[in-house]
């Protein structure tokens, strides 16, 4: 053969390798539309890439691409994501996943064991994701010249560490501890800083510290590009494989040859490539004929440097494009070259996150800009620079600037970009010498995370020729280029006007206000588009923030317009720099900085009490713990998605679907009337719900039918094409408010667990010196984003019967239901339930129904069926908190106490019950965290036509620590006093406690609130910090801080739990209980409960006995009465359970130990257990723990303070510092329980400040995606993250001396944002100054929550910056 045929037959298939496996795909196994994440997950053993989102956004399917340059003979090795990447673009590359990284076999990664040890995994989920991302980062650092680190450090730094991981998402560890285990193998780490761990003990030197980590070998840790690849790959693939075609032209010649074929086929449709990141945003989900992968043309792929400037190749990816335009920086180019380049790199490094820049072209960016108005970074900053744009369409090139690119109407699909060129700047010489001059370039945007991983609300950048008359004191503009975008134009657009407004004049307050009104008319959002007010203030910001620097501020005006300096002439570009730094804010870094963790643990019931890593950690890490997703499909299996309503309440007429003929792969439709039993969904002690709707659809995102295909991409294609027909007809109007649900009086009623009044509401406002009548809140709801979306799999079995494993925190209630549904009895339904990725009460009542689902189709089909809902359809029918309105009253005195309150609140409980009935109890439970004097409420269930609430870690409980500090703020401001004073006054006292709370305030001695609440103000150093924030506000005009103490005082109930403990002939132990491990660390608690029950009989030894436990899956007929896991007391009663079981067998074993200790004076557990065996004792015992009634309810404490500080120009909110202290009673586990803390303390700051979950007009939710739904993320959480664990000793009654972590500490994050109140406090008494206005008011506002950027801008002014140029102007 002809080594052109040679060629060409290589050519047809795909060759690549996964974790150093090779790996040939031939022409007919091949769709060119597979992502890199389908081929692994259903193709491959490598089950560790997680599909969190599909769509760029969480991290969770990383994998490191290993791609070898045959010239340079170099390998470039960069994560990126594999839902986005396409398998046929991955020709000769190396692919290396988690288990690559290290596994259970070959032996795991030393960044797997850190994660382990730093407790940084816990429902391990995203952890694989994380392992790979700070994998990809040594790999590279390793690389760099730079000296040699400590032996054992890596050539990475601290800050290269955490950045490594800041776009991966996690919803359950707070981050805290794996920026921890990412930051041990930093060169430059301070040990002192790295967090609490299983490592080493307080007070070890930073040598033994180091001794005690996993080794890390720097010369063994890179992953080894294999050899084959090396020689046998030269190129990309060329593929044609059942009618579509995958080019990869090696030249523009090419290039034009395969479109003018490609246009010669009229009809046929084609799609060029490079990242394909765009997908992420656009979810293109049709199949094209042609795909053309631009990344190996030369001229494409290259960036050119000359005297003109820099040409950026299309298809170089963004990551490139920011490391070559860094090295300028160091180039001997001009200064004001450097500039631009510097600020477009810093600029880009915020553009999603790394492992989406790393395939993510910059001519994919505006290409999409170009074409489908996508709200780009990258064509606003680069519009000023006068960036030139060069072009092919058809055989023509073209060389455009970008301004005209992006303004032609959309090009063609056969269009194509070949690169962008950046020119060279400098200050030219046509400006007299009797003026200095200066060249200034700046970027912005504002969004909802500083690193990035965020659309911005708006984007700006701003270039300018500055000179200064030497006679004069004004600067005037030369050359002025303003270019704003991502507000909903279809550009970016340059604001022209203001421009030539500005030029040639001597820039003074007067002139910016004249601008500043002249951007309002011309920075104008689109009608309709969310937050338009609050992106034209932030255009104002932006200008108002470049300019300022270098307007001569008049001496009256205190400070000049620079926060804290003399703002004379400003002619030196750093000194600018340094207001610049000023007036942004950016003082602070931009990641975690430093944390603390005191912990005291107890040696009382070893190995209870130690902080014992969790079970389980090392195979999470590595990506070989098997979720509901991961277990293998079995033979005939069939996947299923949901078809949902998108009307709230309408008659369903039928269903079809958009394509001519049947959809791809589709094998049934299941809709209500292939139940063969009750329609039901869910069926629990709170009511029932039915599975598919009956003739009426009842809320947007209501199940109408499950698609079942052949594949889950099929099934989901499948039900985007469903048409539902609807009639409205006759049909009486939704409820979508409370107010109408109270109208129409639809309500769900209350038959149990009805909380009680306290006092007399009348003899308490008797009482009172003021009163506060009717005053509203309204709070939304949240959405849980568990990582591991809703999912189950059935398989049916012989006899009618049926195994479903679900990720659920309820696995009886999946099997009751279940069984209902089916008409069999239920133990015929065997539901069994490993691990969660992630539960927060979303995968209660909510996962029932997806299982129900899953059997349904199953039964009916006689096949396995499995589903995997993506992220959008979960948002889209979770339900989420319940959004509730509340009206309160209050009376106080003059001192701040309160005398009485009363509350009416309304819940949206959605359209069916699940557990809605629980939350005036959690509300009330919670509220009562302050002596209220009297406390009354009426709080109404109503019943509305949207998606049903369910629990959501803390379900009320954080609505009500909200509500409770909402009146206290409101209290404080109307009297002018201290807010918290008015908190201290309100705290209870034993007496009152005893009031409110009855048996569950327990002992004296147990109310440890007031102790934490003083000590918090001393290790916080609270009170000097507020003496420190008066002055900073004093001295800060566009920033201002704001402090505040809160304290957390909750009620939990512990509920029957049944466990089961069995010992195996080899003494090895199995265990079994209610509780489901969702990350919370049940199991690791639950294991050292068991050694340290099982212990007593031998006295010591129980460390060995903890390597031999191995808590099991539950299984629903294997241990029944399993309940549901939730409200924070699941591991206690579980342990305790398991607790009961062990003293059992100890019990039955003594007789045995005592002989045979009398004839051996030994006692070894091993020969224990065989004869135990050969002499017939019963060794499995299994319980019902009940809860003694008097003592099943109790409460907890804990106390934080916050210091945040926010930027007045763009509403951002940076917390500084977070203190927490909580009472844990005994910890059973502090590391545990330490993530507990910190985690939900995370998920509640998501609740306070960034996660905004609402629906549209009908009630369909709109935030369905990452893109709009904002968890918190590295860069989001405290700077400064400081927890304390109290050991408050003895507690008779409870498990151990043990108390709940799981909930209480969430709503401690309610301090954020009553810190983001008192900071904004100050702004609002700022700008009533500057309207001249009493200050009086400035204190009196609400503050809705999430107190997202755009609520806190217009709470602190979106006329801020005018009204200061007025106050300004008019002080001259
Ligand atoms: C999670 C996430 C977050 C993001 N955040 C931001 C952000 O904050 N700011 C921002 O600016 N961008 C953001 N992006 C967009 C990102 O920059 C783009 O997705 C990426 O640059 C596109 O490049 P690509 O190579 O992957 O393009 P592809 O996805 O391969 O292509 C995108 C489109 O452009 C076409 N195309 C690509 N190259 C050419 C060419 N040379 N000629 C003609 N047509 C071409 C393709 O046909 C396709 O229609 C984000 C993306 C993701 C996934
Ligand atoms: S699944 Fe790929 S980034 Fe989320
Ligand atoms: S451990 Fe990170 S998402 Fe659960």
């Amino acid at each position: 053969m002809g080594e052109v045929a040679a060629e060409e037959e290589r050519k047809q298939s795909l060759i690549f390798a996964i974790n150093g496996e090779r790996y040939e795909l031939s022409e007919s196994d091949i769709d060119p539309s597979i992502t890199l994440l389908e081929f692994l997950r259903y193709r491959t053993p490598f089950k560790s890439v997680k599909l969190g989102c599909g769509e760029g956004g969480c991290g969770a399917c990383i994998v490191l691409l290993s791609k070898y340059d045959p010239v340079l003979d170099r390998v470039e090795d960069s994560t990126v994501s594999s839902c986005l990447t396409l398998v046929c673009s991955l020709n000769g590359c190396s692919i290396t996943t988690a288990e690559g990284v290290g596994n259970s076999k070959d032996g795991f990664h030393p960044i797997q064991e850190r994660f382990v040890g730093f407790h940084a995994s816990q429902c391990g989920f995203c952890t694989p994701g994380m392992c790979v991302s700070m994998f990809s980062a040594l790999v590279n650092a390793e690389k760099r010249n730079r000296s040699k680190p400590r032996p054992g450090f890596s050539n990475l730094t601290v800050s290269e560490a955490e950045k490594a991981i800041a776009g991966n998402l996690c919803r359950c560890t707070g981050y805290r501890p794996i920026a921890d285990a990412c930051k041990s193998f930093a060169a430059d780490v301070d040990m002192e800083d790295l967090g609490y761990n299983s490592f080493w003990k307080k007070g070890e030197s930073d040598e033994e510290k180091m001794s005690r980590l996993p080794k890390y070998n720097r010369n063994s840790s890179s992953p080894k590009f294999p050899e084959f690849l090396k020689k046998e790959i030269k190129a990309g693939a060329d593929l044609t494989s059942k009618g579509y075609h995958w080019y990869s032209p090696s030249s523009i010649e090419k290039l034009q040859s395969i479109l003018k074929n490609i246009e010669a086929n009229d009809g046929t449709s084609m799609k060029i490539v490079v990242g394909n990141t765009g997908t992420g945003y656009y979810k293109e989900v049709e199949h094209y004929d042609n795909y053309i992968d631009l990344k190996y043309i030369p001229e494409l792929s290259t960036i050119v440097k000359d005297q003109t400037g820099i040409e950026i190749g299309a298809a170089v990816t963004i990551s490139k494009a920011i490391e070559v335009l860094e090295q300028e920086n160091v180039s001997d180019s001009p200064v004001e070259n450097k500039t631009v380049f510097k600020k477009i790199a810093e600029h880009m490094e915020k553009i999603a996150s790394g492992f989406v820049r790393n395939s993510g072209s910059v001519g994919g960016n505006l290409m999409m800009v170009q074409r489908k108005q996508f709200p780009s970074d990258i064509a606003t900053i680069l519009l000023p620079v006068d960036a030139i744009v060069n072009l092919m369409v058809g055989q023509k090139l073209e060389k455009l600037t970008l301004e005209d690119f992006l303004g032609r109407p959309p090009l063609d699909s056969r269009a194509i970009l070949l690169s962008i060129k950046i020119p060279v700047w400098e200050l030219t010489k046509d400006i007299s010498s009797e003026t200095d001059t200066m060249f200034l370039f700046e970027t912005y945007r504002a969004a909802a995370r500083p690193l990035g991983n965020a659309l911005p609300y708006l984007n700006a950048a701003f270039l300018a020729k500055v000179s200064f008359c030497r006679n004069s004191t004004g600067a005037i503009l030369n050359t002025c280029r303003l270019s704003f975008g991502a507000f909903a134009s279809k550009h970016p657009v340059r604001a022209r006007n203001v421009e030539e407004f500005l030029i040639g004049k001597v820039l003074s307050v007067g002139l910016m206000y004249e601008a500043v009104k002249l951007l309002e008319t011309t920075v104008i959002p689109k009608d309709g588009i969310s937050h338009s007010a609050y992106k034209s203030s932030l255009a104002v910001g932006f200008l108002f923030e470049f300019l300022s620097p270098l307007i001569n501020a008049p001496d009256q005006i205190s400070g000049g317009l620079c926060d804290g300096d003399n703002c004379y002439m400003l002619k030196d570009s750093s000194k600018i720099k340094e207001n610049n730094y000023k007036l942004n804010g950016t003082k602070f870094p931009t990641l975690l900085s430093s944390s603390k963790q005191n912990i005291q643990s107890s040696d009382e019931y070893r190995p209870v009490g130690q902080p014992v890593t969790k079970v389980g950690a090392t195979i999470q890490a590595s990506g070989e713990a098997v979720f509901v997703d991961d277990i293998p499909a079995p033979g005939n299996c069939l996947y299923g998605a949901f078809v949902y309503s998108t009307e709230p309440l309408a008659r369903v007429k039928s269903i079809t679907f958009k394509s001519e003929s049947p959809p791809v792969g589709i094998t049934a439709l299941i809709c209500v009337k292939d139940i063969p039993g009750k329609n039901l969904g869910c069926t629990s002690v709170f009511g029932e719900e039915p599975l598919y709707a009956d003739e009426f659809a009842q809320f947007a995102g209501d199940r109408i039918a499950f698609v079942v295909a052949d594949t889950q991409k099929h099934a989901d294609l499948a039900a985007n094409l469903a048409v539902i027909d609807y009639d409205k007809e006759n049909i009486s109007p939704p409820i979508l408010t409370v107010e109408e649900a109270v109208e129409r009086g639809s309500f769900f009623q209350v038959p149990f667990a009805k909380p009680e009044q306290v006092g007399d509401f009348s003899e308490g406002m008797a009482e009172a010196d003021r009163q506060i009548l009717s005053a509203e809140i309204k709070l939304g709801s949240q959405y849980y984003f568990y990582m591991e979306t809703q999912t189950a799999l059935a398989v049916p079995d012989e006899d009618n019967s049926m195994v479903v494993y679900t990720s659920t925190q309820c696995p009886q209630i999946a099997q009751e239901t279940i069984a209902q549904c089916l008409g069999l009895p239920a133990n015929n339904i065997r539901v069994i339930t490993r691990r969660l990725g992630g539960g927060f009460g979303g995968k209660s009542l909510r996962a029932v129904s997806v299982a129900t689902a899953c059997a349904v189709a199953a039964y009916k089909l006689q096949r396995p069926v499995r589903v995997y809902v993506n992220r959008k359809t979960d948002m889209i029918m979770a339900g989420g908190r319940h959004p509730m309105k509340i009206t309160y009253s209050v009376g106080f005195k003059d001192s701040g106490k309160i005398t009485a309150l009363k509350l009416d609140i309304l819940i949206d409980a959605g359209i069916f019950p699940d557990v809605s009935i629980v939350m005036p109890g959690a509300i009330v439970g919670s509220l009562k965290k302050y002596d209220w004097g009297a406390l009354s409420f009426d709080i109404k269930l109503c019943k509305t036509n949207l998606p049903s609430r369910s629990a959501m870690r803390g379900p009320g409980e954080v609505q009500a620590a909200f509500i409770a500090e909402a009146i206290i703020e409101h209290v404080a401001s109307t009297l002018s006093i201290e807010v918290d004073t008015v908190r201290s006054i309100n705290l209870h006292t034993y007496n009152s406690l005893g009031l409110f709370y009855k048996s569950a305030a327990g002992e004296p001695s147990e109310y440890t609130l007031p102790a934490v609440w003083d000590k918090l103000a001393t290790s916080s150093s609270f009170h000097q910090r507020i003496e420190m924030i008066e002055e900073f506000n004093r001295s800060n005009k566009w920033r201002k801080r704001g402090i505040s103490r809160v304290p957390v005082l909750q009620e939990v109930t512990v509920r029957p739990t049944p466990a089961k403990v069995s010992i195996l002939r080899d003494g090895s132990i199995a265990v079994e209980v209610g509780g489901v491990d969702m990350g919370q660390g049940l199991w690791t608690k639950v294991k050292q409960v068991a050694a340290y029950g099982l212990g007593l009989i031998k006295r010591g030894g129980t460390e060995e006995l903890l390597e031999k436990v191995r808590v099991i899956q539950s299984d629903t007929l294997s241990l029944i009465q399993g309940g549901f896991t939730g409200g924070s007391t699941t591991s206690e009663s579980s342990c305790e359970a398991v607790r009961l079981c062990c003293n059992v067998l100890v019990e039955r074993l003594t007789a045995l130990k005592e002989q045979l200790m009398e004839q051996t004076g030994t006692l070894e557990w091993e020969t224990l257990i065989l004869q135990a065996y050969q002499t017939s004792v019963n060794l499995s015992a299994s319980t019902l723990f009940i809860p003694e009634f008097t003592s099943m309810q109790y409460l907890n404490y804990g106390a934080a303070v916050s210091e945040v500080e926010v930027n007045l120009l763009t509403g951002e909110t940076t917390i500084l510092r977070s203190d927490i202290i909580y009472d844990c009673g005994q910890s059973l586990n502090p590391a545990v329980d330490l993530g507990q803390i910190e985690g939900a303390y995370v998920q509640g700051i998501g609740f306070f400040m960034f996660e905004e979950y609402p629906t549209s007009s009908n009630g369909l939710v709109t935030t369905n995606g990452t893109w709009s739904y904002k968890v918190p993320t590295l860069d989001t959480i405290p700077k400064q993250f400081n927890v304390e664990i109290l050991n408050s000793g003895h507690h008779q009654k409870r498990v151990l001396s043990s108390k709940a972590s799981g909930e209480p500490p969430l709503t401690l994050a309610v301090s954020v944002h009553c810190a983001t109140r008192a900071a904004i406090a100050e702004a609002r008494r700022q700008l009533g100054l500057w309207n001249r206005v009493d200050d009086s008011n400035s204190r009196a506002f609400q503050l809705e929550v999430p107190a997202v950027m755009p609520v806190v801008k217009e709470r602190c002014g979106f006329d801020s910056v005018q009204k200061f140029l007025q106050w300004t102007m008019g002080t001259k």
